[in-house]
Protein backbone atom coordinates (compact mmCIF):
# COMPACT_ATOMS: atom_id res chain seq x y z
CA UNK A 1 0.00 0.00 0.00
CA UNK A 2 1.26 3.47 -1.08
CA UNK A 3 1.08 6.17 1.99
CA UNK A 4 0.81 9.67 0.79
CA UNK A 5 2.78 12.21 2.97
CA UNK A 6 1.58 15.52 2.20
CA UNK A 7 4.07 18.53 2.82
CA UNK A 8 2.68 21.21 4.42
CA UNK A 9 5.60 23.76 3.14
CA UNK A 10 2.71 24.02 0.23
CA UNK A 11 -0.49 24.98 2.33
CA UNK A 12 -1.79 27.76 3.68
CA UNK A 13 0.19 28.17 6.97
CA UNK A 14 -2.01 30.82 8.36
CA UNK A 15 -4.81 28.09 8.42
CA UNK A 16 -2.25 25.06 9.42
CA UNK A 17 -4.46 23.04 11.47
CA UNK A 18 -7.55 22.71 8.99
CA UNK A 19 -4.80 22.04 6.01
CA UNK A 20 -3.92 19.02 7.57
CA UNK A 21 -7.15 18.02 8.69
CA UNK A 22 -8.27 18.77 5.40
CA UNK A 23 -5.75 16.21 3.86
CA UNK A 24 -5.98 13.85 6.17
CA UNK A 25 -9.74 13.76 5.17
CA UNK A 26 -8.86 13.62 1.75
CA UNK A 27 -7.34 10.07 2.10
CA UNK A 28 -3.64 11.56 3.07
CA UNK A 29 -2.14 8.88 5.76
CA UNK A 30 0.74 10.84 6.99
CA UNK A 31 2.13 15.06 7.39
CA UNK A 32 5.08 15.79 6.05
CA UNK A 33 6.87 18.57 8.34
CA UNK A 34 9.66 20.43 6.34
CA UNK A 35 12.25 21.76 9.02
CA UNK A 36 14.90 23.86 7.46
CA UNK A 37 17.31 26.04 9.25
CA UNK A 38 19.07 28.55 7.14
CA UNK A 39 22.79 26.95 7.11
CA UNK A 40 22.29 23.27 6.04
CA UNK A 41 20.02 24.65 3.50
CA UNK A 42 19.66 28.17 2.31
CA UNK A 43 15.82 29.05 3.35
CA UNK A 44 13.98 28.92 6.55
CA UNK A 45 10.75 27.35 7.47
CA UNK A 46 9.04 26.00 10.55
CA UNK A 47 10.49 24.33 14.07
CA UNK A 48 9.67 22.57 17.29
CA UNK A 49 6.98 25.37 18.62
CA UNK A 50 4.97 24.69 15.27
CA UNK A 51 4.97 21.38 15.63
CA UNK A 52 3.91 21.29 19.67
CA UNK A 53 1.49 23.94 18.84
CA UNK A 54 -0.05 21.13 15.82
CA UNK A 55 0.14 18.01 17.32
CA UNK A 56 -1.87 19.12 20.03
CA UNK A 57 -4.65 20.24 18.39
CA UNK A 58 -4.44 16.91 15.51
CA UNK A 59 -3.88 13.80 16.11
CA UNK A 60 -1.52 12.41 13.01
CA UNK A 61 1.58 10.66 11.83
CA UNK A 62 3.98 13.62 11.90
CA UNK A 63 6.75 12.42 9.35
CA UNK A 64 9.33 15.41 10.47
CA UNK A 65 11.92 16.24 7.86
CA UNK A 66 15.09 17.79 9.48
CA UNK A 67 17.08 19.85 6.78
CA UNK A 68 19.49 20.91 9.52
CA UNK A 69 22.95 21.14 10.31
CA UNK A 70 23.15 18.99 13.67
CA UNK A 71 20.28 16.81 13.54
CA UNK A 72 21.24 15.24 17.18
CA UNK A 73 21.02 17.99 19.51
CA UNK A 74 17.32 18.91 18.34
CA UNK A 75 15.65 14.99 18.44
CA UNK A 76 14.80 15.44 22.01
CA UNK A 77 12.74 18.68 21.06
CA UNK A 78 10.90 17.61 18.13
CA UNK A 79 9.69 14.26 19.93
CA UNK A 80 8.70 16.18 22.87
CA UNK A 81 6.87 18.34 19.82
CA UNK A 82 4.88 14.91 19.19
CA UNK A 83 6.73 13.57 15.56
CA UNK A 84 6.15 10.47 14.75
CA UNK A 85 8.90 9.52 12.74
CA UNK A 86 12.09 11.79 12.20
CA UNK A 87 14.36 11.69 9.37
CA UNK A 88 17.55 13.45 8.96
CA UNK A 89 20.43 14.06 6.28
CA UNK A 90 23.04 11.83 6.07
CA UNK A 91 25.03 15.22 4.37
CA UNK A 92 24.78 16.90 7.74
CA UNK A 93 27.40 16.79 10.80
CA UNK A 94 25.42 14.89 13.27
CA UNK A 95 27.01 10.90 13.74
CA UNK A 96 24.41 9.13 12.13
CA UNK A 97 24.40 5.59 14.44
CA UNK A 98 24.01 7.71 17.19
CA UNK A 99 21.16 10.06 15.76
CA UNK A 100 19.31 6.71 14.80
CA UNK A 101 19.81 5.38 18.20
CA UNK A 102 18.64 8.55 20.03
CA UNK A 103 15.17 8.62 17.76
CA UNK A 104 14.53 4.89 18.47
CA UNK A 105 15.47 5.92 22.44
CA UNK A 106 12.47 7.99 22.48
CA UNK A 107 10.10 5.78 20.91
CA UNK A 108 10.18 7.25 17.49
CA UNK A 109 10.32 5.31 13.90
CA UNK A 110 13.73 6.90 11.93
CA UNK A 111 14.58 7.38 9.01
CA UNK A 112 17.68 8.88 6.44
CA UNK A 113 17.85 10.56 3.97
CA UNK A 114 20.37 12.08 0.85
CA UNK A 115 20.28 14.53 -1.71
CA UNK A 116 19.98 13.78 -5.16
CA UNK A 117 23.82 14.19 -5.91
CA UNK A 118 24.84 12.21 -2.88
CA UNK A 119 26.29 8.56 -3.63
CA UNK A 120 23.68 6.14 -2.23
CA UNK A 121 25.81 3.90 -0.68
CA UNK A 122 25.99 6.69 2.15
CA UNK A 123 22.75 5.79 3.42
CA UNK A 124 22.38 1.96 2.08
CA UNK A 125 24.97 0.96 4.64
CA UNK A 126 22.38 2.39 7.46
CA UNK A 127 19.40 0.81 5.90
CA UNK A 128 19.72 -2.20 8.63
CA UNK A 129 19.29 0.17 11.78
CA UNK A 130 17.03 2.92 10.19
CA UNK A 131 13.23 2.36 9.58
CA UNK A 132 13.20 4.50 6.41
CA UNK A 133 15.25 5.77 3.38
CA UNK A 134 14.37 8.62 1.95
CA UNK A 135 15.44 9.53 -1.34
CA UNK A 136 15.13 13.38 -2.41
CA UNK A 137 13.63 13.67 -5.67
CA UNK A 138 14.94 17.31 -5.60
CA UNK A 139 17.79 19.35 -3.68
CA UNK A 140 16.29 20.20 -0.38
CA UNK A 141 15.46 23.73 0.49
CA UNK A 142 12.36 24.60 -1.22
CA UNK A 143 9.17 23.36 -2.53
CA UNK A 144 7.62 23.51 -5.67
CA UNK A 145 11.06 22.30 -7.88
CA UNK A 146 11.03 20.34 -10.96
CA UNK A 147 11.61 16.20 -10.31
CA UNK A 148 14.92 14.81 -11.03
CA UNK A 149 14.86 11.83 -13.72
CA UNK A 150 17.83 10.33 -12.62
CA UNK A 151 16.36 9.54 -9.37
CA UNK A 152 14.18 6.47 -10.80
CA UNK A 153 17.64 4.53 -11.01
CA UNK A 154 18.56 5.49 -7.38
CA UNK A 155 15.18 4.40 -6.48
CA UNK A 156 15.05 1.17 -8.16
CA UNK A 157 18.90 0.44 -6.70
CA UNK A 158 17.97 0.82 -3.33
CA UNK A 159 14.91 -1.19 -3.45
CA UNK A 160 16.98 -3.66 -4.61
CA UNK A 161 19.22 -3.67 -1.27
CA UNK A 162 16.84 -3.54 1.20
CA UNK A 163 13.87 -5.97 2.45
CA UNK A 164 10.43 -6.30 0.74
CA UNK A 165 8.23 -4.04 2.52
CA UNK A 166 10.93 -1.51 3.75
CA UNK A 167 9.78 1.92 3.97
CA UNK A 168 11.20 4.06 0.94
CA UNK A 169 10.10 7.24 0.66
CA UNK A 170 10.55 9.79 -2.05
CA UNK A 171 10.09 13.84 -1.77
CA UNK A 172 10.59 16.53 -4.58
CA UNK A 173 8.26 17.48 -7.88
CA UNK A 174 6.52 14.46 -7.16
CA UNK A 175 2.93 14.53 -9.36
CA UNK A 176 0.72 12.22 -11.00
CA UNK A 177 2.94 11.13 -13.46
CA UNK A 178 6.22 11.06 -11.46
CA UNK A 179 4.52 9.15 -9.06
CA UNK A 180 3.58 6.47 -11.52
CA UNK A 181 7.45 6.20 -11.96
CA UNK A 182 8.78 5.93 -8.83
CA UNK A 183 6.20 3.78 -7.66
CA UNK A 184 6.81 0.92 -10.36
CA UNK A 185 10.89 2.29 -9.22
CA UNK A 186 9.85 0.80 -5.76
CA UNK A 187 9.08 3.85 -3.56
CA UNK A 188 6.29 3.22 -1.52
CA UNK A 189 5.45 6.84 0.53
CA UNK A 190 4.88 9.57 -1.50
CA UNK A 191 5.42 13.34 -0.19
CA UNK A 192 3.63 15.71 -2.24
CA UNK A 193 3.00 19.44 -1.43
CA UNK A 194 1.94 21.39 -4.73
CA UNK A 195 0.07 18.37 -6.01
CA UNK A 196 -2.39 17.78 -3.26
CA UNK A 197 -2.48 21.69 -1.57
CA UNK A 198 -2.62 23.21 -4.86
CA UNK A 199 -5.28 20.53 -6.35
CA UNK A 200 -8.81 21.79 -6.04
CA UNK A 201 -10.05 18.58 -5.63
CA UNK A 202 -7.55 17.17 -3.00
CA UNK A 203 -9.51 14.17 -2.80
CA UNK A 204 -8.99 13.77 -6.26
CA UNK A 205 -5.23 14.28 -6.55
CA UNK A 206 -4.93 12.04 -3.68
CA UNK A 207 -6.08 9.03 -5.30
CA UNK A 208 -4.62 10.25 -8.37
CA UNK A 209 -0.77 9.95 -6.49
CA UNK A 210 -1.56 6.46 -5.22
CA UNK A 211 -2.47 5.52 -8.75
C1 LIG B 1 12.00 20.19 -0.25
C2 LIG B 1 11.04 19.60 0.74
C3 LIG B 1 9.83 18.98 0.12
C4 LIG B 1 8.96 19.91 -0.67
C5 LIG B 1 8.12 19.11 -1.64
O1 LIG B 1 13.16 20.57 0.42
O2 LIG B 1 11.67 18.60 1.51
O3 LIG B 1 9.08 18.26 1.08
O4 LIG B 1 8.12 20.67 0.13
O5 LIG B 1 7.35 20.00 -2.38
P1 LIG B 1 6.76 19.66 -3.82
O6 LIG B 1 5.97 18.40 -3.68
O7 LIG B 1 5.94 20.84 -4.12
O8 LIG B 1 7.95 19.47 -4.73
ZN1 LIG C 1 10.59 17.12 2.78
Amino acid sequence: MIKISPSILACNLADLKNECRDVLSAGADWIHFDVMDGVFVPNISFGVPVLAALSKKLEAFYDVHLMIKEPLNYIDAFADAGASMITFHVEADSNVERTIEKIHSRGLKAGITLNPDTDINCVLRYADIADMILLMTVKAGFGGQKFRPESIERIAAVAKSVPSGYLIEVDGGINRETARQVVAAGANVLVAGTAVFGAEDRAAAVASLRG
